[in-house]
Protein backbone atom coordinates (compact mmCIF):
# COMPACT_ATOMS: atom_id res chain seq x y z
CA UNK A 1 0.00 0.00 0.00
CA UNK A 2 1.25 3.30 -0.52
CA UNK A 3 -0.14 6.89 0.48
CA UNK A 4 0.49 10.58 -0.90
CA UNK A 5 0.59 12.79 1.67
CA UNK A 6 -0.33 15.74 0.31
CA UNK A 7 1.13 18.92 2.10
CA UNK A 8 3.81 22.12 1.49
CA UNK A 9 5.39 21.11 5.01
CA UNK A 10 8.57 18.93 5.12
CA UNK A 11 8.18 18.85 9.20
CA UNK A 12 5.22 16.84 8.61
CA UNK A 13 6.29 14.57 5.92
CA UNK A 14 9.14 13.39 8.67
CA UNK A 15 6.57 12.90 11.53
CA UNK A 16 4.41 10.72 8.50
CA UNK A 17 7.64 9.03 7.21
CA UNK A 18 8.50 7.59 10.47
CA UNK A 19 4.82 6.39 11.48
CA UNK A 20 4.25 4.66 7.91
CA UNK A 21 7.24 3.32 7.88
CA UNK A 22 6.54 0.96 11.10
CA UNK A 23 3.08 0.12 9.59
CA UNK A 24 4.66 -1.29 6.39
CA UNK A 25 3.03 1.69 4.47
CA UNK A 26 5.02 3.28 1.37
CA UNK A 27 4.74 7.31 1.80
CA UNK A 28 5.41 9.51 -1.38
CA UNK A 29 5.34 13.03 -0.89
CA UNK A 30 3.09 15.44 -3.00
CA UNK A 31 3.21 18.67 -3.36
CA UNK A 32 -0.32 20.10 -4.52
CA UNK A 33 -1.98 23.00 -3.36
CA UNK A 34 -6.18 22.60 -2.57
CA UNK A 35 -8.12 25.91 -1.01
CA UNK A 36 -8.69 26.04 2.89
CA UNK A 37 -11.85 27.04 3.64
CA UNK A 38 -13.00 29.55 6.21
CA UNK A 39 -14.51 27.76 8.75
CA UNK A 40 -13.75 27.73 12.64
CA UNK A 41 -13.67 23.47 12.24
CA UNK A 42 -10.53 21.79 11.27
CA UNK A 43 -12.22 18.47 9.85
CA UNK A 44 -14.87 20.83 7.88
CA UNK A 45 -11.32 22.17 5.93
CA UNK A 46 -10.06 18.59 5.72
CA UNK A 47 -13.05 17.37 4.02
CA UNK A 48 -13.39 19.88 1.57
CA UNK A 49 -9.64 19.71 0.87
CA UNK A 50 -10.50 16.06 0.09
CA UNK A 51 -13.52 16.63 -2.37
CA UNK A 52 -11.39 19.20 -4.65
CA UNK A 53 -8.27 16.44 -4.37
CA UNK A 54 -10.45 13.38 -6.26
CA UNK A 55 -12.02 15.92 -7.98
CA UNK A 56 -8.37 16.56 -9.71
CA UNK A 57 -8.33 12.99 -9.83
CA UNK A 58 -5.93 12.23 -7.15
CA UNK A 59 -6.69 8.85 -4.89
CA UNK A 60 -4.99 7.22 -1.93
CA UNK A 61 -4.07 10.21 -0.07
CA UNK A 62 -3.72 11.86 3.22
CA UNK A 63 -3.99 15.66 4.04
CA UNK A 64 -3.71 16.95 7.39
CA UNK A 65 -5.18 20.30 8.57
CA UNK A 66 -3.49 21.52 12.20
CA UNK A 67 -3.71 24.29 14.71
CA UNK A 68 -2.48 25.40 18.17
CA UNK A 69 -5.71 26.20 20.44
CA UNK A 70 -4.87 28.65 23.05
CA UNK A 71 -8.07 28.60 26.07
CA UNK A 72 -6.71 32.27 27.50
CA UNK A 73 -7.18 33.63 23.41
CA UNK A 74 -11.01 31.79 22.78
CA UNK A 75 -8.94 29.07 20.94
CA UNK A 76 -6.94 31.82 19.04
CA UNK A 77 -4.86 31.13 16.75
CA UNK A 78 -6.71 27.34 15.64
CA UNK A 79 -7.62 27.15 12.09
CA UNK A 80 -5.56 29.99 11.71
CA UNK A 81 -2.29 29.00 12.93
CA UNK A 82 -0.66 29.27 9.67
CA UNK A 83 -1.69 32.90 9.09
CA UNK A 84 -0.61 33.63 12.70
CA UNK A 85 2.74 31.58 12.59
CA UNK A 86 3.34 33.67 9.48
CA UNK A 87 2.48 36.62 10.06
CA UNK A 88 2.91 37.38 13.80
CA UNK A 89 4.75 34.32 14.70
CA UNK A 90 6.17 33.02 17.95
CA UNK A 91 7.13 36.13 19.59
CA UNK A 92 3.52 37.59 18.54
CA UNK A 93 1.60 34.92 20.19
CA UNK A 94 3.78 35.23 23.78
CA UNK A 95 3.23 38.54 23.37
CA UNK A 96 -0.76 38.15 23.54
CA UNK A 97 0.08 35.85 26.15
CA UNK A 98 1.37 38.78 28.21
CA UNK A 99 0.15 38.57 31.71
CA UNK A 100 -2.04 35.50 31.28
CA UNK A 101 -2.78 33.65 34.06
CA UNK A 102 -4.04 30.54 32.33
CA UNK A 103 -1.55 29.35 29.99
CA UNK A 104 -3.23 26.70 28.71
CA UNK A 105 -3.41 24.99 24.91
CA UNK A 106 -3.89 21.99 23.14
CA UNK A 107 -2.91 20.85 19.52
CA UNK A 108 -5.39 19.42 17.25
CA UNK A 109 -4.80 17.36 14.39
CA UNK A 110 -7.30 15.94 11.91
CA UNK A 111 -5.94 13.76 9.51
CA UNK A 112 -8.49 12.96 6.21
CA UNK A 113 -7.00 9.72 4.06
CA UNK A 114 -8.85 8.95 1.07
CA UNK A 115 -7.88 4.82 0.76
CA UNK A 116 -8.95 2.21 -1.28
CA UNK A 117 -12.16 4.00 -2.46
CA UNK A 118 -12.92 4.71 0.92
CA UNK A 119 -12.88 8.26 3.22
CA UNK A 120 -11.31 8.02 7.04
CA UNK A 121 -11.45 11.25 8.87
CA UNK A 122 -9.85 11.42 12.71
CA UNK A 123 -8.94 13.84 14.49
CA UNK A 124 -6.10 13.46 17.36
CA UNK A 125 -4.95 15.96 20.50
CA UNK A 126 -2.12 17.12 22.59
CA UNK A 127 -3.15 19.16 26.13
CA UNK A 128 -0.32 21.60 27.29
CA UNK A 129 0.58 24.68 27.77
CA UNK A 130 2.45 28.25 26.50
CA UNK A 131 6.23 28.18 27.63
CA UNK A 132 7.14 31.88 28.88
CA UNK A 133 10.01 32.35 26.33
CA UNK A 134 10.91 30.28 22.96
CA UNK A 135 13.21 27.22 23.88
CA UNK A 136 14.82 24.60 21.81
CA UNK A 137 15.66 23.90 17.92
CA UNK A 138 13.70 20.84 16.93
CA UNK A 139 10.86 20.38 15.33
CA UNK A 140 8.59 23.08 13.25
CA UNK A 141 6.04 26.34 14.05
CA UNK A 142 4.72 26.79 17.58
CA UNK A 143 7.15 23.83 19.05
CA UNK A 144 9.34 26.19 20.87
CA UNK A 145 6.50 27.85 22.57
CA UNK A 146 4.12 24.36 23.64
CA UNK A 147 5.22 22.16 26.31
CA UNK A 148 3.32 19.03 27.13
CA UNK A 149 4.77 18.34 30.54
CA UNK A 150 5.46 22.01 31.68
CA UNK A 151 9.12 21.24 31.47
CA UNK A 152 10.47 20.69 27.67
CA UNK A 153 9.30 22.14 25.00
CA UNK A 154 8.85 20.43 22.04
CA UNK A 155 11.45 22.40 20.46
CA UNK A 156 13.38 20.55 22.82
CA UNK A 157 12.77 16.94 22.57
CA UNK A 158 13.22 14.25 19.74
CA UNK A 159 11.06 13.51 16.99
CA UNK A 160 10.64 10.07 18.00
CA UNK A 161 9.01 11.41 21.70
CA UNK A 162 7.43 14.05 20.29
CA UNK A 163 5.48 11.41 17.66
CA UNK A 164 4.52 9.33 20.55
CA UNK A 165 2.45 11.66 22.88
CA UNK A 166 1.83 14.24 19.39
CA UNK A 167 -1.62 15.38 18.18
CA UNK A 168 -0.51 14.14 15.20
CA UNK A 169 0.73 10.98 16.49
CA UNK A 170 -2.60 10.85 18.20
CA UNK A 171 -4.39 10.97 15.19
CA UNK A 172 -1.92 8.52 13.13
CA UNK A 173 -2.70 5.76 15.88
CA UNK A 174 -6.56 6.37 15.54
CA UNK A 175 -5.88 6.15 11.84
CA UNK A 176 -4.27 3.26 11.98
CA UNK A 177 -6.94 1.29 14.24
CA UNK A 178 -9.45 2.43 11.34
CA UNK A 179 -7.22 1.05 8.74
CA UNK A 180 -6.72 -1.94 10.83
CA UNK A 181 -11.01 -2.39 10.92
CA UNK A 182 -10.72 -2.24 7.24
CA UNK A 183 -8.21 -4.91 6.54
CA UNK A 184 -6.18 -1.92 5.16
CA UNK A 185 -3.17 -1.76 7.31
CA UNK A 186 -1.18 -5.10 8.66
CA UNK A 187 0.99 -4.12 11.57
CA UNK A 188 -0.05 -1.52 14.32
CA UNK A 189 1.87 1.87 14.48
CA UNK A 190 3.80 3.23 17.15
CA UNK A 191 4.33 6.51 15.91
P1 LIG B 1 -1.32 23.38 8.85
O1 LIG B 1 -1.96 22.14 9.34
O2 LIG B 1 -0.16 23.08 7.95
O3 LIG B 1 -2.29 24.37 8.25
O4 LIG B 1 -0.65 24.02 10.12
C1 LIG B 1 -1.18 25.11 10.79
C2 LIG B 1 -0.11 25.81 11.57
O5 LIG B 1 0.08 25.11 12.79
C3 LIG B 1 1.24 25.91 10.88
O6 LIG B 1 1.71 27.21 11.04
C4 LIG B 1 2.14 24.97 11.62
O7 LIG B 1 3.41 25.50 11.75
C5 LIG B 1 1.45 24.85 12.96
N1 LIG B 1 1.60 23.47 13.41
C6 LIG B 1 0.94 22.38 12.96
N2 LIG B 1 1.41 21.26 13.56
C7 LIG B 1 2.40 21.67 14.38
C8 LIG B 1 3.30 20.98 15.24
O8 LIG B 1 3.30 19.73 15.37
N3 LIG B 1 4.17 21.74 15.89
C9 LIG B 1 4.23 23.10 15.77
N4 LIG B 1 3.43 23.79 14.99
C10 LIG B 1 2.52 23.08 14.29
Amino acid sequence: MKLKVITSNPGKVAEYARSFSELGIEMEHLRLPYDEIQTSDLSEVVSKGMDEIVSKGVRDFIVDDSGLFIDSLGGFPGVWSAYAQKTIGNRGILKLMDGAGNRGAEFRCCIGCDIAGERIIVTGICKGSITDSERGSEGFGFDPIFTHDGERTFAEIPIEEKNRISHRGNAIRLLTEELKKKGLAERSADP
